[in-house]
C-alpha cells in the first residue's frame, strides 16, 4: 500500500507459526527496501489479533516465547512501525502491538493479556514492556486479571496513541507518514525505564498478598506479579530472562494444562448428546419470550434476577400474599444491587415495568409463558401438584422446568400431560451469581426441550451441562460420598475445622462443614427424614450408626435436633457471632459433643492426617464420578469437571475431579480406595468402582479416551 508503507496482514487467518514467519519476512523485506519509509501492521477481517491458538500452549516446544524475537525485530526496526488495532489485540497480539513504535486503535477495539486465565503469563516480553508503557499499577491489573480493556481506557492509560471512530488502517498510515524521520529511540519500550512509584516495594508486596489470597493456590497470578517486579528491578534483558524462567515454571507446574483443559471442557459440553441419538447438532431450541418462576425463596429470587438481567420478561409467583411480598422485596433488592453494577443502572433492567416483571399469586397468569421454572420446597407431592396444575394452565408448547436438587424428573413429569416438555434446570445458590446450570433430561424429555434449556443457559450467561436423571443427578450425587466421608472423619477423631482446612488448602472455596453451615443443615435433614433415614419414620430398633447394612452417621441429625442449622441459627458445625452471622469460629461445645458421641458409641478417637482427609473425601467423590460415567448419566468426564468447577467451587487450576484423578494417576486412586475400603468395609462409597478398575486394567488411557472403554456397557447413551 503506497510506497511509504508495508502491510503485514492476515494475523487472524494463518496459523501462528506461519504468521510468525510471514511477519518476520514482511519486516525484513520492508527494512531492506529503501522505497519503504514506514511499516503498518494490521489484522484481517477487522481483527488485529486474538493471540496464539491456546491449543499450542501446553507443549513447551511451541509456546509463546517464539514470538519474542519478532517483537524485538519490530521494535528495533529503523523505520517507524505503527499498529492499527481493530477488533481485538489480545495476548501475543497485544505483545506484537507493544513492539510497535506507535499504536492506533478503533474506538470499539479491546485489548488485554489474558494468559493468566489459562495458567500462563505473557511470554513474549509483555510483562516487561507493558509496565514501561502504562506504569506498574495499571500493567499489574491487566496482567494479573487478564481482563480486556476498551480502547477508550487504553487511550487514558497511554496504551494507545490515538483512537479513531472509523478507518483505523488509514489513520495508522497517516500517523506513520507523519512520524517518518522522527527519532525512534524514545518509542522503543525496551529502552524506557519503568515509571517510578514512591512506594514501589510496598505496592508490589501488597499486590502479591492480594493475588495470593484470591488465587487460592493458582500459581499464574503470583508469577505474573514476580515478572512485573523483575521489570521494576532489572534491566530489560534480564527482566526478559526472568519472564522466560517464570513462564517455564508455569508450563511445568501442570496448572496451565489443567486450566486449558477446563477451557476446552467448557466448550466441549456445549455439544450435548442424549439417548436415542438426540444432540446439539440436530435439535433446535424454542424461543423463550416470556418466563415464569414459581416460589421466591432462596433459589427463586436469584432465578428471577437472572432472567430479568437477560431481558426475559418474568412472571414471579408465590403461594400467598405474605410470601409474595417477602419475595418481591428480596427480588427488588437483588435487582437494585445488580443495576448498580451495570452501566445505565435500573433503566437498563427496567424491572419496575410490570411488562418485564410481574408478581402474582394467580396461576392463571402463567397461561402465555414459554417456560416455567418451579422452585418450591423440595417435596415430591408438592412438586407433582404444581406440575399437574401447570400442565392444565400453560399453553401447549410451554416448557416445564424444575429446580429440584435431587428428585426424580420422571416422577414429576408423570403428573403432567406433556412429559416430553418436562426437564430439570438445576441452578446453584446464589442463582444470579453461580455459573452452573445442570440440565437434567427425563425418560420422555424431547431434544427440543434440552436444546431450549441449553439456549436458556446461554442467554443467562451460564454454563449448561446436560446430564441424565438419577438421585442427586451429577453434582449432588458426587457430593454425597464426599460429605459422608467428612462426617465419618469427625466420628473417627477429626474436627470440622481440620477437615475444612485441608480441603480449602487444596483449593476449594469452602470446605464441606462451612458449606453445610452456609446452605443450612436442615435441608439435608428434611431430605433424610423423607427418605426414612431418620426421624419418626425410622423403624424402631435401627442401630444408631447403620442403615440398610451400611455405615451411617447420625451426627448431622443430632445437630439438627439441637436446633443447630448452621449460619441461620448462629450455630452448626461452627459457632457464629449471631443468627445469620458469617464468621465461623471453632466451637468448644461441638468438640465436647464429638468426644461424648465417640464415648457413647465406643469409638477410639485417633489422629487423622491431612493425606487421609484429602484422599478419603476426594477419592470417594471421584469414585462416584466413575459410577456416573459407567451408568451413562453424563456423556464424558468433562461434564463432571465443568459441573464441579462452576457449581461446587472446585479449584479450576486442578481441572475438575476427573482431570485431577488422571493427574494423580488412576492406579494410585484405585490403590488408595482399595486400602480405605478394606479399613471401612461397610462404606460403599470407598469400594472402587468397576469402571475405574477397568481403566486401570487397560493401563489408564488418557481421559479423552475413557468413554471408548464403555461403549456397549452404557445403557443410557
Ligand atoms: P425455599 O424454602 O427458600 O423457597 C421455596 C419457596 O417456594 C417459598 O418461598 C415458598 O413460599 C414457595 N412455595 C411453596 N409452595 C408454593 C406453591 N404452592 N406455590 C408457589 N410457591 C410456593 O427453598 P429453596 O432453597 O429456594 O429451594 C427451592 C428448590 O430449589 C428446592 O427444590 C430445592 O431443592 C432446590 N435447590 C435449592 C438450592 C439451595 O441452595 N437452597 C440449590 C439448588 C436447588
Amino acid at each position: 500500500l503506497s510506497k511509504s508503507s508495508q502491510i503485514v496482514s492476515g494475523l487472524a487467518l494463518i496459523t501462528f507459526k506461519l504468521f510468525l514467519q510471514a511477519l518476520e519476512d514482511g519486516l525484513k523485506k520492508a527494512d531492506a527496501d529503501p522505497s519503504v519509509k514506514a511499516v503498518m501492521i494490521c489484522g484481517e477481517n477487522g481483527k488485529f489479533s486474538a493471540g496464539a491458538d491456546i491449543r499450542g500452549f501446553s507443549s513447551p516446544k511451541r509456546h509463546g516465547v517464539a514470538l519474542s524475537p519478532i517483537v524485538s525485530l519490530i521494535e528495533s526496526s529503523e523505520k517507524p512501525v505503527v499498529a492499527a488495532i481493530e477488533g481485538v489485540a489480545l495476548g501475543g497480539g497485544l505483545e506484537v502491538a507493544l513492539g510497535c513504535h506507535y499504536r492506533v486503535a478503533h474506538a470499539k477495539a479491546r485489548m488485554g493479556l489474558p494468559e493468566v486465565t489459562i495458567g500462563l503469563l505473557p511470554g513474549a516480553e509483555g510483562t516487561q514492556r507493558l509496565p514501561r508503557l502504562i506504569g506498574v499499577p495499571a500493567a499489574l491489573d491487566m496482567i494479573t486479571t487478564g481482563k480486556h480493556i476498551p480502547a477508550t481506557e487504553a487511550l487514558k492509560l497511554g496504551l494507545v496513541d490515538e483512537i479513531v471512530e472509523e478507518n483505523t488502517i488509514e489513520a495508522a498510515i497517516r500517523l506513520a507518514n507523519k512520524v517518518i524521520g522522527q527519532p525512534l529511540e524514545p518509542r522503543r519500550l525496551s529502552l524506557k525505564p519503568v515509571p517510578k512509584l514512591p512506594n514501589m516495594e510496598a505496592f508490589l508486596r501488597e499486590a502479591l498478598v492480594k493475588v495470593k489470597r484470591q488465587a487460592r493456590g493458582c500459581l499464574a497470578p503470583e508469577l505474573c506479579v514476580q515478572a512485573v517486579r523483575a521489570a521494576t528491578e532489572r534491566p530489560f534483558a534480564e527482566g526478559v530472562r526472568r519472564e522466560r524462567e517464570l513462564f517455564g515454571l508455569l508450563l511445568s507446574s501442570g496448572q496451565a494444562q489443567a486450566l486449558q483443559y477446563a477451557f476446552f471442557a467448557e466448550r466441549a459440553v456445549r455439544r450435548w448428546a442424549a439417548p436415542g441419538g438426540a444432540s446439539w447438532s440436530s435439535a433446535a431450541p424454542q424461543p423463550v419470550r416470556k418466563a415464569a418462576v414459581i416460589g421466591l425463596g432462596t433459589m427463586g429470587r436469584g432465578i428471577v434476577t437472572s432472567l430479568v438481567k437477560a431481558n426475559i420478561p418474568v412472571v414471579a409467583l408465590e403461594q400467598d400474599l405474605e410470601y409474595l411480598n417477602k419475595g418481591r422485596k428480596a427480588v427488588m433488592l437483588l435487582l437494585e444491587r445488580e443495576a448498580m453494577k451495570m452501566e445505565g443502572g435500573a433503566q437498563t433492567l427496567d424491572f419496575h415495568n410490570p411488562a418485564r416483571l410481574q408478581f402474582t399469586v394467580d396461576f392463571d397468569l402463567l397461561c402465555d409463558v414459554d417456560l416455567v421454572i418451579e422452585a418450591v420446597f423440595e417435596n415430591m407431592a408438592l412438586k407433582k401438584e404444581i406440575f399437574h396444575k401447570l400442565s392444565k394452565i400453560c399453553k401447549p408448547g410451554a416448557l416445564l422446568c424444575t429446580n429440584t436438587s435431587a428428585l426424580n424428573i420422571d416422577e414429576i413429569a408423570s403428573a403432567t400431560n406433556r412429559p416430553q416438555q418436562v426437564i430439570g434446570t438445576h441452578f446453584f445458590s446464589p442463582a444470579h451469581v453461580m455459573r452452573l446450570l445442570e440440565i437434567i433430561y427425563g425418560r420422555h424429555t424431547s431434544p427440543t426441550a434440552i436444546a431450549t434449556a441449553m439456549q436458556l443457559a446461554k442467554a443467562l450467561k451460564k454454563v449448561g451441562v446436560v446430564v441424565g436423571n438419577c438421585f442427586g443427578f451429577v453434582g449432588n450425587r458426587m457430593m454425597f460420598p464426599y460429605v459422608q466421608q467428612a462426617v465419618f472423619l469427625l466420628e473417627e477423631g477429626s474436627r470440622p475445622e481440620a477437615v475444612d482446612q485441608v480441603l480449602e488448602d487444596f483449593g476449594f472455596k469452602i470446605g464441606p462443614f462451612r458449606m453445610s453451615d452456609l446452605a443450612g443443615l436442615d435441608v439435608g435433614w428434611r431430605s433424610r427424614k423423607e427418605q426414612g433415614l431418620t426421624g419418626p419414620s425410622l423403624a424402631a430398633g435401627t442401630p444408631a450408626r447403620q442403615r440398610h447394612g451400611q455405615r451411617y452417621s447420625p451426627l448431622p441429625d443430632l445437630l439438627c435436633e439441637q436446633g443447630r442449622f448452621g449460619q441461620k441459627t448462629g450455630k452448626g458445625w461452627y459457632q457464629y457471632e449471631r443468627a445469620g452471622g458469617r464468621t465461623a469460629t471453632p466451637d468448644p461445645w461441638l468438640h465436647d459433643f464429638l468426644s461424648q458421641y465417640r464415648d457413647t458409641h465406643g469409638i477410639q478417637s485417633r489422629f487423622i492426617d491431612q493425606e487421609e482427609i484429602l484422599e478419603r473425601c476426594l477419592f470417594s467423590l471421584i469414585n462416584e464420578g466413575f459410577a456416573i460415567l459407567a451408568e451413562g448419566i453424563a456423556s464424558g468426564p468433562e461434564h463432571l469437571d465443568v459441573i464441579y468447577i462452576n457449581g461446587y467451587g472446585w479449584p479450576k487450576h486442578r481441572g475438575g475431579p476427573m482431570f485431577y484423578a488422571s493427574t494423580v494417576g488412576l492406579p494410585r486412586v484405585l490403590a488408595k480406595l482399595q486400602k480405605y475400603s478394606e479399613a471401612h468395609p461397610d462404606v460403599p462409597g470407598l469400594r472402587p468402582n468397576a469402571f475405574l478398575k477397568k481403566l486401570v486394567a487397560v493401563r489408564s488411557p488418557p481421559l479423552k479416551e475413557w468413554m471408548s472403554y464403555l461403549s456397549h456397557q452404557s445403557p443410557k447413551l
